[in-house]
């Protein structure tokens, strides 16, 4: 009877099935939101290869890169038009205006590339009126312009327009795409942004995926804008960032168009707040919410108040949107410079999870997230114009109970043990932003961050907790072994989360400190997206400590995604 019991106790499982979140882009891309520059809110029509690169010195000189700001982003208007649109090369595609860009685009990539950041790129939906004109040939095959193009119907475009649609059901159009989609390989892109997307274009959207893929280069694929979220689930399943809304600039600067300073006022920054609401749900490794460009950089010029500025990177890390700055890198201001270089900030974007809103009262609105090691980050706002605000929330509401230490995370500053609630008068435009950590939380150890022996770190399945999971390779004594610190010695509840897309079982030997403590069947869950946790209890000595987790069969152990000590 004894040993039922020991054993009774050692095997208590607990197997919990969550429903499955809407699947990624599986192209491995953009497991966390993209960070860097676009050239867009301040060179907006006129970039040139000059400005280009001085943009790139100044994301590394400033320290942004070292941050992980890392994209460089050339937008729209590096073409050239006549009056009939696109001027285009010899195979239909947009040609490249030689004035802005006399050493043309791959000499521009090349020298981002040398500085060791990435090159973004830009394109719409469609093939050029003048390709068409001429029936220029598609490369690669005997198809020429005139075999593909839909004459009778235009897309959106912002530049020279006249971009017609294509015909997809003939197979030179697909054709077409890949040549370009080559093409912005060979010379380096490793961000594709297409411009004009809207419920009409999903065959663009699909085409371009697939032409991306075909090259064989990783290329970010951002989709833009204004997207309908009727179709968020498309989005999702074919690119790694969809812009939300219309554009954050205000195009009510004193330059042309609307160009120049100010980029943005409050109100475009705000609106973003219910876009986030409604959108959260499809955020996720993968895939991103954009809600556009963050106007940090160049002071209140700008166009937005000091709070509001940080009110602005609060709510892209709190959306975990793309964090791709539309100011000028060559005129830094050392307040804005601290802001885009907060740590805490940053880690809040980077953890991949988009907050919900819990509080949208008046002016004030109150945000929540739950990060992979358990811990809540709240925000909290006053989105008026005018005049303080109290705004609060319960813990209740931010998704826990009983205390929790709170860290002030734009000063970094302790605030102690608070017991169930939490409240801020904020000024006008003003954001108050904390972590709270509840007591007692588990302390979460990523597989993907522990050492693992016949085996790799992946990242192509959904549904897993950090930037991916450990397959360890199909052989007997495969293993992933965790340090597990601990403040003090004594039995703990150990939660094992595991994906298992067989329908054979995968046990693994657990050894703690090198000792032996079971070996533990881990089943099918249903498919590979589909992760279950295998609960347990081992006894851990003060300081560090190895959990070992062995395959002990020809199929080595179940994919595993974290170990969660409490
Ligand atoms: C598939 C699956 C992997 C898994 C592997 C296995 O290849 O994609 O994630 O680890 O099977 O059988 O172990």
């Amino acid at each position: 009877m004894r040993a039922v019991f020991a054993a009774l106790a050692l095997t208590a499982t607990c197997l919990t099935l969550p429903a499955a979140p809407a699947a990624a882009s599986d192209n491995g891309l953009s497991i966390r939101p993209a960070m860097g520059w676009s050239s867009w809110s301040f060179v907006r029509r006129w970039p040139d290869e000059t400005k280009m690169k001085a943009q790139a010195d100044a994301l590394v000189s400033s320290g942004l890169a070292d941050k992980g700001y890392v994209y460089v982003n050339l937008d729209d208007f590096y073409q050239k038009c006549d009056s009939n649109g696109f001027v285009v090369d010899g195979y239909g595609r947009w040609a490249v205006d030689t004035a802005k860009f006399p050493s043309g685009i791959k000499a521009l990539a090349d020298y981002v590339h040398a500085k060791g950041l990435k090159f973004g790129f830009y394109v719409t939906p469609g093939i050029a009126k003048n390709a068409v004109t001429a029936n220029k040939p598609i490369e690669g095959t005997s198809y020429h312009a005139q075999d593909i193009a839909d004459t009778s119907q235009t897309h959106k475009n912002y530049n020279c327009k006249n971009m017609y649609r294509l015909k997809y059901s003939h197979p030179g159009a697909q054709a077409f795409i890949n040549s370009w989609a080559n093409q912005m390989a060979s010379w380096g892109v490793d961000y594709l942004k297409i411009d004009g997307v809207d419920a009409s274009t999903v065959a663009d959207v699909e085409a371009w995926d697939k032409a991306l893929r075909q090259t064989g280069r990783p290329i970010n694929f951002a989709l833009s804008n204004n997207l309908p979220i009727a179709q968020a689930t498309t989005w999702k399943r074919l690119a790694n960032s969809w812009r939300t809304q219309g554009d954050v600039e205000c195009y009510c600067g004193s330059g042309p168009n609307g160009s120049g300073y100010p980029l943005t006022d409050w109100s475009h920054v705000v609106s973003r707040f219910n876009s986030a609401a409604s959108w959260q749900q499809y955020a996720g490794p993968g895939g991103w919410n954009d809600y556009d460009s963050l106007q940090i950089g160049n002071g209140d010029q700008v166009g937005l108040t000091a709070d509001q500025r940080r009110s602005h990177m609060t709510h892209w890390a709190m959306a975990a949107s793309p964090l791709l700055l539309g100011t000028d890198l060559t005129a830094l201001t050392s307040v804005d410079l601290a802001m885009l270089k907060n740590d805490r900030l940053i880690a809040v974007n980077q953890d991949g999870v988009a907050a919900q809103r819990v509080v949208n009262s008046g002016v004030n609105q109150v945000w929540r997230k739950r990060e992979a090691n358990g811990d809540y980050i709240i925000a909290l706002y006053n989105t008026g114009t005018s005049g303080n605000s109290t705004v609060s929330v319960t813990w209740a509401q931010a998704g826990f109970t009983g205390p929790a230490a709170v860290t002030n995370l734009w000063s970094g500053a302790s605030e102690g043990t608070v017991a169930s609630s939490y409240s801020a008068t904020l000024r006008p435009g003003e954001t108050r932003l904390i972590r709270a950590r509840p007591a007692g939380a588990a302390t979460r150890y990523e597989a993907e961050n522990a050492t693992i022996s016949q085996g790799a770190a992946e990242s192509n399945h959904s549904g897993f907790s950090g930037t991916g999971f450990v397959n360890a390779d199909n052989v007997a004594g495969s293993y992933v072994e965790f340090t597990v610190n601990a403040a003090e010695a004594g039995s703990r509840a150990v939660t094992i989360r595991y994906a298992n897309g067989t329908s054979v079982n995968r046990p693994m030997a657990i050894a703690v400190n090198g000792t032996a403590v079971q070996t533990r069947d881990f089943p099918g869950t249903g498919d590979w997206d589909t992760w279950a946790d295998a609960t347990l209890t081992v006894s851990l000595n003060a300081g560090a400590n190895t959990v070992r987790l062995t395959g002990t069969t020809a199929n080595g152990g179940p994919n595993v995604d974290y170990l969660d000590v409490s």
